[in-house]
């Protein structure tokens, strides 16, 4: 047996004894998980807004780990060897994957704590593990490497690559959660001119200057679009990248950006959101919505390794498995709490 954070439905969830998952196809591998963290996703989870997980589910969909068991046909993994967890799980051989979304993947995709049990375990199952999951380099830190499994990927594609960030642009990233702050530290590889964090949660913010931001406001007064306009010469953004989830934060981006500029939405969303078309229309402004493909990881994974980014300031607070519902607490309530990403260690 093993120990499991199993979501229940809506608000639920338990720390509960789970059968050790087994080889199911010649492709799996199974990994003794050695650190995983909690996702802003898994709170939308928690939420209800995410409907293709449903109660019994093991949440997780980050961490790093060792093997214990490989399937018939994995040659580039062996039993011993420390790997790093993708949040996407990919064939690389379908229509999709051949073109670059893995996130698609006909038979992967995101599943991992989401359709199929996830990484908040002391064992988890990955499918397609030759292409899901990454070799960690010796001498690397293990808790950086979990960055690597979501969030700097997800800032970097669905935020930055997205919004073509480019040099000399100016940027506005609307949420300075850990999602916000991957994005923040990704833009910079490629010189903005401006990067303004948005926020309610002054301690976020603080983080966000520390990390590079040139402006942060706090959105709590209402007046964050005016703030922007004010700051960019009443033109807007470039890029509006909103990493968040929710309508307010999305039509706040609708009030940013630039015309010929890009919203480039990575929130996940559980309600509809207003597009002001009457107004947007005639601004040359483009939209885009993506689920992280992990397609950068490996590049990402060398920006780490060589300290080109260093992630690790984001890793605020510690808990060993059995203590995973106070992890949840404290990063639920990461205004009192001044958390981050909390490391869970099996
Ligand atoms: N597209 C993808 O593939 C993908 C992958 C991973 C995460 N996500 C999503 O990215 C989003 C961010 O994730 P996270 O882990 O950073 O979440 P988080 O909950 O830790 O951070 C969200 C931040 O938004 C701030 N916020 C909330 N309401 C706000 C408002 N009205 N104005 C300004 N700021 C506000 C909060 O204070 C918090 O700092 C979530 O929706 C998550 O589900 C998407
Ligand atoms: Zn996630
Ligand atoms: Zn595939």
């Amino acid at each position: 047996m093993m120990r499991a954070l199993v979501y229940g439905g809506p608000r639920q969830m338990a720390l509960e004894d789970r059968p050790r998952p087994d080889i199911e196809a010649p492709g799996d591998a199974i990994v003794r998980v050695t650190k995983t963290t909690i996702c802003g996703t898994d709170l939308h989870i928690l939420k209800g807004d995410v409907a293709t997980c449903l109660p019994g589910r093991v949440l997780g969909h980050e961490g790093v780990g060792v093997i214990e068991d490989v399937g018939s046909a994995v040659t580039t993994f062996k039993a011993g060897d420390r790997v790093l967890i993708s949040c996407i799980s990919s064939c690389g051989r379908c229509q999709d994957c051949r073109r670059g979304l893995w996130s698609h993947c006909a038979t992967g995709g995101w599943i991992l704590g989401n359709t199929i049990d996830g990484a908040q375990a002391d064992y988890v199952r990955i499918p397609h593990a030759e292409t899901s999951l990454y070799p960690i380099p010796a001498g690397v830190d293990e808790e950086a490497m979990v960055m690597l499994s979501d969030i700097l990927p997800t800032g970097f594609e669905c935020g930055v690559l997205n919004g073509k960030v480019s040099p000399g642009s100016t940027v506005a990233i609307v949420g300075s959660g850990p999602i916000g702050l991957a994005a923040l530290l990704t833009a910079q590889l490629y010189s903005p001119a401006e990067i303004i964090m948005i926020d309610l949660d002054d301690h976020r913010l603080e983080v966000a200057r520390q990390f590079g931001a040139t402006r942060t406001i706090n959105s709590g007064d209402g007046k964050a679009a005016e703030a922007v306009m004010a700051l960019t010469g009443a033109c807007g953004v470039d890029t509006a990248i909103e990493a968040v989830g929710t309508p307010a934060t999305f039509e706040l981006c609708e009030d940013l950006v630039a015309s010929g500029g890009v919203i480039a939405n990575i929130g996940v969303h559980g309600t509809p959101v207003q597009l002001h078309l009457e107004r947007l229309w005639s601004q040359n402004i483009a939209i885009t919505t993506r689920l992280v493909d992990a397609v950068s990881t490996q590049m990402l994974l060398n920006t780490v390794r060589s300290g080109k980014i260093d992630p690790s300031p984001l890793i605020t607070h510690h808990f060993s498995l059995d203590d995973i519902l106070s992890a949840y607490e404290t990063f639920g309530r990461a205004a009192e709490t001044k958390a981050l990403k909390v490391i869970i260690s099996p």
